[in-house]
């Protein structure tokens, strides 16, 4: 039984669902970054189960690593392979969009950028959406440059990203903030991740007239 019909009904509020899309810019089996965005998915669902908190949003991890490199030689006139259409379906579907980011010699990687480049093609289905960016690299701005190289490219694309918490992690410092598989087991990183996450969901409902669950909006005020 679906758990939400044993809430009592004084307790029920009417929630809009998000749907937010996930992308990896790690190709790696046991990726940080991919990690990062199953503790974030894996945090929605438990809390869809127990209530704890971010209700209303739903996450969906998109592979990227299928993806041809951007050849426009593989559009036919505003039409693309069956995987490309896929890819920028999924990203036009959804309403807002959660970018794990690692950083490759100070920018972002090539499989994401590429990523990218193809849902920018005409019509560009990224325009208008809510964004976040989480990232690890090896110091205390784990990762930023890469965030802030996004952020720019999103200027052009009409990305709106939230603008805090930003989310920066040392994933070579002690103690392991990730395992071997790439599982976050960073308390206080989890922490973080839930604020990215409900900060994220609050842009989108603000960008669609609508407003956050007051009690998230209070938790915000505090990042
Ligand atoms: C080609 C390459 C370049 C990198 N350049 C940087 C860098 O500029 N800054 C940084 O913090 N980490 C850099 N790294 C380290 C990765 O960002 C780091 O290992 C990250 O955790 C990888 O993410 P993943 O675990 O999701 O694969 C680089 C790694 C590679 C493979």
């Amino acid at each position: 039984m679906d758990p939400i019909e044993n809430i009592p009904d004084n307790t029920r509020t009417m929630v809009t669902m998000i749907k937010v899309v996930a992308l990896s810019g790690s190709l790696r089996k046991a990726s940080s970054h991919t990690g990062l965005i199953r503790a974030g998915s894996l945090m929605v669902a438990a809390i869809e189960l127990s209530k704890r908190a971010i209700e209303g949003m739903e996450i969906e991890y998109i592979e990227i690593s299928e993806l041809p490199m951007l050849n426009t030689d593989l559009e036919n006139n505003g039409t693309y392979t069956p995987i490309i259409e896929a890819f920028r379906h999924k990203i036009l579907q959804a309403h807002s969009i959660l970018f794990a980011s690692p950083e490759y010699n100070y920018s972002l990687t090539a499989p994401l950028k590429n990523a990218i480049d193809w849902a920018s093609r005409p019509p560009n289905v990224w325009a208008g959406k809510a964004a976040a960016i989480v990232s690890a690299g090896y110091d205390e701005f784990g990762g930023g440059r890469a965030q802030y190289h996004l952020r720019q490219i999103g200027v052009y694309l009409d990305l709106h990203f939230i603008n805090k918490p930003e989310f920066f992690l040392n994933a070579f410092q002690r103690p392991r903030k990730f395992n071997k598989d790439g599982d976050l087991i960073d308390e206080e990183a989890n922490n973080k991740l839930k604020q990215v996450l409900l900060s994220l969901q609050e842009l989108t409902l603000r960008l669609q007239g609508k407003k956050a669950d007051p009690d998230s909006a209070q938790v915000l005020k505090s990042c």
